[in-house]
């Protein structure tokens, strides 16, 4: 694997994420650059995005560097069935850095041990999401001033949450207090119990949402993720398990912020748009930085 990739947020040291963190605070005081001038950038989207991708090329744009790629795997050769080997061989030979965002879990891991350049995962199935980790706690340190004892609830499909799996992780390096909201079927995944247990990191697991939610410094919202699920009706049973509304913020604290990787589908309802600790628009706006340091990073610029 070429060291510079990204595939795991445990990729990243601490000191890493720091320095990556105080890199994208540069981006947002100067976002427009010209340090990818000559770079090619593939930008390889086998599942649908939005936020991800656009943020990825608008970062590349503003650095000035040059994209190809595709934005739907049904127009590539993928199609014609060429491997994830083989289209990756091939895409390492035309650029500089390869962005990437696949279904299977562990494709990004592959992608980066045959690649000859770094490797972005920009989600992998329901494994990882670490680019959307340093957008999110580039927003929890920007808002709270630090990211050290915080209180972070995470609610909704912690199961197949990619977000949620590499948020926790990131944030087990300042010590912080979970309470993970959830139905049975949808809770955290024992491999992340066990690597929480073994960090001596404190937890919660609770399925109630409405009445304890006044402690908490964040409120990570996440969608219950449809795709994911083999049978509809499992997800049928589950889809509006929890909807924040506005009147649940009126005891939470002062500080508290609302993030939310977003898409949203039902799980916040509109009127906490206009609340101001609502912070999932300006969270994606904070991407464009995150990714821009990233970028930097793994090309050592
Ligand atoms: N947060 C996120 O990954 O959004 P997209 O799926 O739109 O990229």
């Amino acid at each position: 694997m070429d060291n510079r990739s990204l595939v795991s947020i445990d990729d990243y040291t601490k000191e890493e994420i720091l320095e990556v963190l105080a890199r994208a605070t540069e981006f947002e005081k100067n976002p427009n650059s010209n340090i990818l001038e000559g770079k090619v950038i593939s930008s390889l989207f086998f599942e649908p995005s939005t936020r991800t991708r656009l943020s990825f090329e608008t970062a590349i744009s503003r650095m000035g560097g040059k994209i190809v790629g595709f934005t739907d795997a049904s127009s590539s050769s993928t199609t014609k069935g060429e491997t994830l080997n083989d289209t990756i061989k091939m895409v390492s030979n035309y650029s500089d850095l390869i962005v990437m965002r696949h279904p299977i879990e562990g494709s990004a891991r592959w992608a980066s041990e045959v690649s000859d350049v770094p490797v972005i995962n920009a989600g992998d199935g329901a494994n990882q999401h670490p680019t959307q980790t340093m957008l999110d706690l580039y927003s929890i340190q920007k808002t709270q001033g630090t990211l050290e004892n915080l209180n972070i609830f995470m609610v909704g499909d912690l199961k197949y949450g990619r977000t949620v799996h590499s948020l926790l992780m990131a944030l087990s390096h300042f010590n912080p207090t979970f309470h993970f909201i959830a139905p049975k079927e949808l809770e955290i995944p024992r491999a992340y119990k066990i690597f929480m247990d073994e960090n001596n990191i404190t937890y919660y697991e609770h399925t109630e949402f409405d009445s304890i939610i006044n402690d908490a410094d964040i409120l990570y919202m996440t969608r219950v993720q449809r795709e994911r699920f083999a049978d509809p009706l499992e997800y049928e049973k589950v889809k509006n398990v929890y909807i924040l509304k506005n009147d649940m913020l009126k005891d939470t604290r002062d500080n508290l912020r609302i993030l939310h990787p977003l898409p949203r589908v039902n799980e916040i309802a509109v009127d906490v748009d206009a609340n101001p600790k609502a912070y999932y628009f300006e969270q994606a706006l904070n991407g464009v930085y995150a990714r821009q340091a990233i970028i930097a990073k793994a090309l050592n610029l």
